[in-house]
C-alpha cells in the first residue's frame, strides 16, 4: 500500500492513476476541503479523510504502508497556510511513518527551498526536506518549478468572462516550470528506481516568460489579450493584504520573488538521467486541455 497524502491536489490527482495503473495499492490522504472527495473507494484507490495536523490522522494514514509520497500544501489554499501543511503536517507524517516502518517516502519540494529562503513557503520547504533527511528510511526529495497547470488557471480566469489573460509582473522574467504530468511521472519512477534513493532532484520542463506564456495562450485561444499586473501591485498586496488575508499577502511575496529571477533553474542534468520520461511542456499542456478559459 502506498499512502498518497495530499492525493485529491492537482499533483496527487496525477499520481494515484499512475500508482494504480503500475499495479499498486493506494491510499490517499485529503480532508475533502480544497477539493472534492471522492464518495467511495476506485479499483485499487482507498479513500481516507484526515487531517495533518492530528498525530492520530497522521497515524492511521501511515498504517500498513510501504512507501509515502507528500503531496499536500497550504500555500494555495485561502483558510490554511504552509507552516500548518507544508512543513509541519510533512514532520508530523514522516514521523508518523517513521514509527510504522514505514521504508520509503518522496518528498515533494520546490526549487530554491532553503532554511533561509527569502519567502516562508521555501522555508517550511526545507524544514520539510530536513525531517525526511533524518528520519531513517530510504527518501527521495522531488523540488520542482513552479506547477505548469496552476500557473495557466490563474492567468487565464478571466479569459472566458473578460477576454483577458493575467501576467503578473514584467512578464518578462524566465520561470522554470513543472508540469503535473511530468512532476507525477518522476514520483513514480523514485517509488521504484534505486538510484533515486537518498537524493534531491531538481526537475522542470520548460522555462518561459509570463509574456511567453500568455502569448501562447492567446494564440491557442483565437482571441483576448493580456492584462499586466504589475510588480508595484504585487509588492503593495504582499503588505497590504497581510493583516485581512494572509493568502494574497503570500501569492504577492511569491509573485515578487519570482519577479527577482530566483525561480528559473537548470533542469537538464536530471533529465539527462531519466531521458526515456517525456517533457510535457506549454505546448502539450494547452493542448491537453483543449482551448484555456473556453468550453472543452
Ligand atoms: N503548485 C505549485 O506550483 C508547486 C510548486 C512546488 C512544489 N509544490 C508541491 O507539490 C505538491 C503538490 O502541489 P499541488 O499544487 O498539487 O497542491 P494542491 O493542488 O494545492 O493540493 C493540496 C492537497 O493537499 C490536501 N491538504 C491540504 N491541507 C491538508 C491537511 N491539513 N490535511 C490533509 N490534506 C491536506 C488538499 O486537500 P484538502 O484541502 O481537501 O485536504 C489537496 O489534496 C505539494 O507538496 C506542493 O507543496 C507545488
Amino acid at each position: 500500500m502506498i499512502l498518497v497524502a495530499g492525493g485529491t491536489g492537482r499533483l496527487g490527482a496525477a499520481i494515484v492513476p499512475m500508482l494504480v495503473a503500475g499495479g499498486h495499492q493506494v491510499r490517499v490522504l485529503a480532508r475533502g476541503a480544497s477539493h472534492a472527495f471522492p464518495d467511495k473507494a476506485g479499483d485499487g484507490v482507498e479513500h481516507f479523510r484526515g487531517d495533518l495536523t492530528s498525530d492520530a490522522d497522521c497515524r492511521k494514514a501511515v498504517a500498513g504502508c510501504t512507501a509515502v509520497v507528500f503531496a499536500a500544501s497550504g500555500f494555495g489554499i485561502k483558510d490554511s497556510d504552509p507552516r500548518t501543511v507544508d512543513r509541519d503536517g510533512a514532520i508530523r507524517l514522516v514521523r508518523a511513518a517513521a514509527e510504522a516502518g514505514v521504508g520509503r517516502m518522496v518528498m515533494m519540494s520546490m526549487r530554491g527551498a532553503a532554511p533561509h529562503g527569502p519567502i516562508e513557503y521555501l522555508r517550511c520547504k526545507a524544514a520539510a526536506e530536513e525531517a525526511v533527511r533524518s528520519s531513517g528510511m530510504a527518501w527521495t526529495i522531488i523540488r520542482i518549478g513552479v506547477l505548469l497547470e496552476q500557473r495557466l488557471e490563474n492567468m487565464t480566469r478571466p479569459l472566458q468572462s473578460k477576454g483577458k489573460v493575467l501576467v503578473f509582473g514584467s512578464g518578462a522574467v524566465p520561470v522554470t516550470y513543472t508540469s503535473v504530468q511530468d512532476a507525477a511521472a518522476l514520483v513514480v519512477r523514485a517509488l521504484r528506481d534505486p538510484t533515486l534513493q537518498n537524493r534531491v532532484v531538481e526537475w522542470g520542463s520548460q522555462t518561459l516568460t509570463g509574456t511567453e506564456v500568455a502569448q501562447a495562450v492567446l494564440s491557442r485561444a483565437g482571441h483576448g489579450s493580456i492584462r499586466r499586473i504589475p510588480a508595484a501591485a504585487e509588492r503593495l498586496m504582499s503588505v497590504a493584504a497581510r493583516p485581512f488575508s494572509p493568502f494574497l499577502a503570500r501569492i504577492g511575496r511569491a509573485g515578487l520573488w519570482e519577479e527577482s529571477g530566483a525561480a528559473a533553474f537548470e533542469f537538464g542534468p536530471a533529465r539527462g538521467e531519466f531521458p526515456d520520461i517525456p517533457v510535457t511542456g506549454l505546448q502539450q499542456v494547452l493542448e491537453a486541455a483543449g482551448q484555456p478559459g473556453l468550453p472543452a
